[in-house]
């Protein structure tokens, strides 16, 4: 018997009791009744606790049991017997028991610090919390992509490394490229302008690095960047598309994660309520039901982490703020007469900003200006600058926090756990 079986398929049912069966993972726990171990071995998709008999096993396999640390590597081999008092209602009584290596002492128990926890982030990475967080992660990237598949979407890869800041000079990363230097990406979106001309719909993910100096749930300074960007496309347009999406992925993380969900205790529900059209705030009227709400908040602030509560209290799906005044906001998105700019930020409930987007100044003339405004070298936006020379047209588009929209949708506290290494200030180790 050379098969392995994942533990799922026991905790699932679909091995019938009786049957014999091979597993392979790492002691989760194990306790000691004299001439008998309850040993509870993990693999990637569950628990299982293994009953390991004197007598039943040989004499060196059953010691073996009784020494074999936490997280000690094993195949156990055995048969299923259905068992009330087992996590997960299995039991697997074992034949054999053979350790594939001795773990040390492992370093984690109870109770420890959230900075020793990120100290041993590469061991902590076992926990059923961060299992279960790096599945949804998965499933959210994947349903992206399929979204985007199915909308006519063109997967690209734009660079990381790059000579023009997307998002203003502050926050870049700046490093060494061959006697000259170079910014890591914060964003893709000019690159992606550049590459509508010729597949019209695209999109990127990639990593987006942020040196801000900021310690909040939310902030990385490395994060997923998942963007997109679309010719001829109004800004209601890709509203629409975002919120779809928004929901398209909820929806496939509830329907594929039903485990995961309940080990993050986020109810599933919630998730497949979640429907399009999402609500539209213009940026004056949220100003307004803020102050009504008693915040000391006035036009041309931007929102903190409160005021981001404050506009979601009570909704359950999220929310579009948008037409921000133009003077908060970047040169390239395209200005209304009133001074308002055709761009929207989706902030979801318990989430904060898990998108920004905006349709694009597309006249060059008026682009310089903001350039120029902005205390910008035109010469630095040149091949920016040309896409508004050979066949301009309307577009726009959109990024959206990979880390920040699984933090919502599987209910982290914190983003550093939508990632398996984070990257914040003074961080990146290991
Ligand atoms: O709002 P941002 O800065 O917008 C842009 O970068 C646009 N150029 C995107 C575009 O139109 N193509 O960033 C977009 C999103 C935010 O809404 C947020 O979800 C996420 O990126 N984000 C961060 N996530 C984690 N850590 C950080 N420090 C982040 N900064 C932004
Ligand atoms: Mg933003």
């Amino acid at each position: 018997m050379t098969q392995v079986t994942p533990i799922e398929q026991v905790l699932d049912g679909h091995v019938p009791e009786g049957r014999a069966v091979k597993i392979r993972g790492w002691i989760y726990r194990s306790r000691s009744q004299g001439k008998l171990n309850f040993v509870v071995v993990r693999d990637s998709t569950g628990i299982l606790q293994c009953a390991v008999k004197k007598g039943v096993v040989k004499d060196d396999h059953f010691e073996d049991a009784s020494k074999a640390l936490l997280e000690s590597a094993v195949i156990v081999e055995g048969t299923v017997k259905k068992d009330s008092r087992a996590p997960g209602g299995f039991e697997l009584q074992a034949s054999h028991f053979h350790v594939l290596h001795f773990s040390e002492v492992f370093p984690i128990s109870k109770d420890q610090s959230t900075e020793f926890l990120l100290d041993v982030r590469h061991l902590w990475l076992r926990s059923r919390e961060l299992t279960a967080a790096m599945k949804v992660k998965a499933v959210v990237l994947e349903a992206i992509r399929e979204y985007c598949k199915k909308e006519g979407y063109i997967e690209t890869t734009p660079p990381i490394l790059s000579s023009s800041a997307a998002e203003g000079g502050s926050t870049l990363f700046e490093v060494p490229y061959f006697g000259k230097k170079a910014f890591l990406s914060q964003s893709a979106q000019l690159h992606l302008e550049a590459l509508i001309f010729s597949l019209e719909k695209v999109y990127a993910i990639t990593p987006s690095f942020r040196a801000e100096k900021s310690r909040t749930p939310k902030h990385l300074a490395e994060y997923w960047h998942f963007e997109g960007e679309a010719a001829h496309c109004s800004h209601e347009e890709i509203m629409a598309f975002e919120e779809k999406l928004v929901a398209f992925v909820c929806h496939e993380v509830a329907r594929q994660c039903q485990k995961e969900l309940a080990v993050l205790g986020r109810n599933p529900q919630d998730l497949e309520k979640i429907s399009a059209p999402f609500e539209k705030l213009a940026y004056q009227d949220a100003v307004k039901r803020l102050q009504k709400k008693g915040f000391k908040f006035k036009e041309g602030d931007d929102f903190g982490a409160d005021e981001e509560a404050a506009l979601t209290e009570g909704l359950d799906q999220p929310v579009f703020v948008t037409h921000f005044p133009s003077s908060m906001k970047p040169f390239y998105m395209l200005e209304n007469p009133d001074g308002t700019v055709n761009n929207h930020d989706l902030i979801a409930p318990g989430g904060g900003e898990i998108i920004g987007g905006s349709e694009r100044e597309v006249d060059l003339q008026r682009i310089e200006k903001k350039l120029k405004k902005a205390g910008e070298k035109l010469e630095n936006y040149a091949w920016y600058l040309d896409l508004r020379r050979f066949g301009s047209v309307q577009h726009s588009g959109f990024g959206l926090g990979v880390e920040r929209l699984v933090k919502w949708v599987a209910g982290l506290e914190h983003i550093r756990d939508a990632t398996a290494f984070p990257r914040v200030m003074n961080r990146a180790y290991p």
